[in-house]
C-alpha cells in the first residue's frame, strides 16, 4: 500500500486550482441514467470514486467514455436494474443510483451498503422516500429490491435525528422527477451539490421548483433528454487547502473556489484570526491575520452549518491555536477517528461524547499514522505539513477517493509531500 512521507515546515505559498466537486459529482453520474440519451459531465475530479461509479455505470450497461481528465459522456441507452454487489460495497455512495434506476426504470436491485468507519449511516429515510412515492421495498439477502411500478408524485417529510439527509434527497428528487403528478418534498437537505444536481435535473427536462430550499415541489414529467452539464467546485477541497494555508502559517490563492459555499466555514476561520476572503465569486484568499491563531468552536450542522466534512482538519488547526478549541459533531456522533492519530503527532485532545476537546499550541511532532477514512487522512496530512520532522501517512487509498492530486497540488504550493509506493519504503518502517 502506498504512503505519504510529509516534511513538515514550509509556508504554503501560491495559487492552487480547486477541482470539480466529488458529492457532486457521483449523484450527476448516477442521474444520467435518468434518460436514454447521451449526457457529458465536465470539470469531473480524477478521484478512484469516481472510477468506481464509471465502472458501476459500465456494468449496468451504460456505455462511459472518458474524453479527458476531466470530462466524461455516459450513454445508458440500455441499463439493467441491478448493481453489482462488488463494486457497490467499495463505494456507500452507489446507494445514490437507487432513485435514478426507480425513476427510469420502475426497479431497482442495489446491495445495501454497509457501516462505515464514521459512523453507522443507516438508509432508512431513503427508504421512506420511495415508499412515500409508492413503491415497495423488500430487504433479500443484503440487497435492497424496489418495486416502483406504482411511482407516483406524492408528500414527503426526509428529516431526521441528524437533519435532513443529503444522498437520500438526492434519491428522492431522482425517483420523483419521473414518476406522475406532483411531489412536495420538506425537509430536503439543502446542500450546494443538490443545489448542482437539481441544475443538471432541470437541463434534463425536469420541472423543480424550491432548488436551495428545505421544500421541493416536483412536477413529474414522462421523460427527460441527455445534457452537458458542468460539475460545481469541490467546496470541502478548497476549505482543506485554505487549512492547509493557514496551519503552515502561509498563503495561497484558491482558484475555482465559491466563498458563497462556505459561509459557515470563512466564519469560523475569521473568528480565529485567519485571514480568508473572497476575490471574486470565484476566487478566494487566505492567510493568516493574526500571528497566533485564535481558539476555534465548531459545531457541525446540514448546510448551511458547519460541514462535517472539514471537522477532523479543523480539529488539525485547533491543535496550533491558542487556548482550548471545542469540536462538536452533530452529523455523525462519532466521526472522531482522527483524534488518536493526532495525538501520536503531540496533539493533546480529550473526547467529552461527541465533542473534542483541543488544548492549542501543542508540538506536533511527525510520526507514523494510519488514515482511517478520507478527511481523517487529510487531517493527518495537514498536521503533517505543520509538524516537526517526518509523518508517514499509511491507507492514504482513502485519501484518493476524494482529494484531487493532493499530494502534486501540495508540491505546487511549496509542501514537502511524497506518495510512495510500498516497494519503496525504508526497511525500518514498521507498519502496524
Ligand atoms: N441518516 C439517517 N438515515 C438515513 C440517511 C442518513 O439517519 O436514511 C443520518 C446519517 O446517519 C447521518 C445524517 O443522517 O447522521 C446525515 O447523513 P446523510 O445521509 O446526509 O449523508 P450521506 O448522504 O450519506 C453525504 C456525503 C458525505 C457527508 C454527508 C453529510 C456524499 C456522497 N456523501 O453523505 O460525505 O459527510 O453527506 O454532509 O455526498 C465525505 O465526502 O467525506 C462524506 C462522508
Amino acid at each position: 500500500m502506498e504512503v505519504f512521507r510529509i516534511c513538515g515546515g514550509p509556508p504554503l505559498k501560491g495559487t492552487v486550482n480547486i477541482s470539480g466537486s466529488k458529492n457532486a459529482a457521483l449523484p450527476e453520474f448516477a442521474a444520467t441514467l435518468l434518460s436514454p440519451e447521451t449526457s457529458t459531465l465536465k470539470n469531473v475530479p480524477d478521484l478512484s470514486d469516481v472510477q468506481f461509479m464509471a465502472e458501476i455505470l459500465s456494468e449496468l450497461g451504460a456505455q462511459v467514455e472518458r474524453i479527458d481528465r476531466t470530462t466524461w459522456k455516459i450513454n445508458p441507452r440500455n441499463i439493467a436494474h441491478r448493481a453489482p454487489y462488488e463494486l457497490v460495497r467499495k463505494m456507500r455512495a452507489s446507494i445514490c443510483l437507487l432513485g435514478p434506476l426507480v425513476g427510469r426504470l420502475r426497479m431497482a436491485e442495489i446491495p445495501m451498503p454497509g457501516g462505515c468507519v464514521i459512523g453507522q449511516r443507516p438508509i432508512d429515510l431513503h427508504i421512506k422516500a420511495l415508499e412515500c412515492l409508492g413503491a415497495t421495498i423488500e430487504l433479500e439477502k443484503g440487497i435492497v429490491k424496489v418495486n416502483g411500478q406504482n411511482l407516483k408524485g406524492s408528500k414527503i417529510f426526509l428529516g431526521g435525528r441528524h437533519g435532513s439527509t443529503v444522498t437520500g434527497t438526492t434519491n428522492a428528487i431522482m425517483a420523483a422527477v419521473l414518476a406522475p403528478g406532483i411531489t412536495k418534498i420538506e425537509s430536503s437537505a439543502c446542500e450546494p451539490e443538490i443545489i448542482d444536481l437539481c441544475k443538471m435535473l432541470i437541463k434534463m427536462g425536469a420541472k423543480i421548483n424550491g432548488t436551495g430550499s428545505h421544500i421541493l415541489e416536483i412536477e413529474g414529467v414522462s421523460k427527460l433528454n441527455g445534457c452537458t452539464h458542468e460539475v460545481m467546485p469541490d467546496r470541502i477541497e478548497a476549505a482543506t487547502y485554505a487549512i492547509a494555508a493557514a496551519i503552515t502559517e502561509g498563503e495561497i490563492i484558491l482558484n475555482n473556489a465559491r466563498a458563497e459555499h462556505l459561509g459557515s466555514f470563512i466564519n469560523v476561520m475569521q473568528e480565529s484570526g485567519v485571514m480568508i476572503e473572497a476575490l471574486s465569486s470565484n476566487q478566494m484568499r487566505v492567510g493568516l491575520n493574526e500571528s497566533e491563531l485564535n481558539s476555534l468552536e465548531i459545531i457541525t450542522l446540514p448546510y448551511p452549518g458547519f460541514p462535517t466534512d472539514l471537522q477532523a482538519q479543523s480539529c488539525a488547526l485547533a491543535c496550533k491555536a491558542k487556548g482550548i478549541s471545542i469540536l462538536t459533531e452533530r452529523v455523525y456522533p462519532s466521526r472522531f477517528m482522527h483524534v488518536p492519530e493526532l495525538m501520536r503527532m503531540g496533539a493533546d485532545i480529550a473526547m467529552e461524547g461527541s465533542s473534542s476537546v483541543v488544548k492549542g499550541k501543542s508540538k506536533l511532532t511527525g510520526a507514523p499514522v494510519m488514515a482511517s477514512d478520507l478527511r481523517a487522512s487529510a487531517a493527518l496530512i495537514l498536521a503533517g505539513l505543520a509538524a516537526e520532522g517526518e509523518t508517514w501517512v499509511q491507507r492514504i487509498y482513502h485519501l484518493d477517493r476524494g482529494y484531487d492530486a493532493f499530494e502534486k497540488k501540495l508540491q505546487a504550493l511549496g509542501g514537502i509531500v511524497e506518495r510512495i509506493p510500498e516497494s519503496k519504503l525504508p526497511k525500518s518502517f514498521s507498519t502496524f
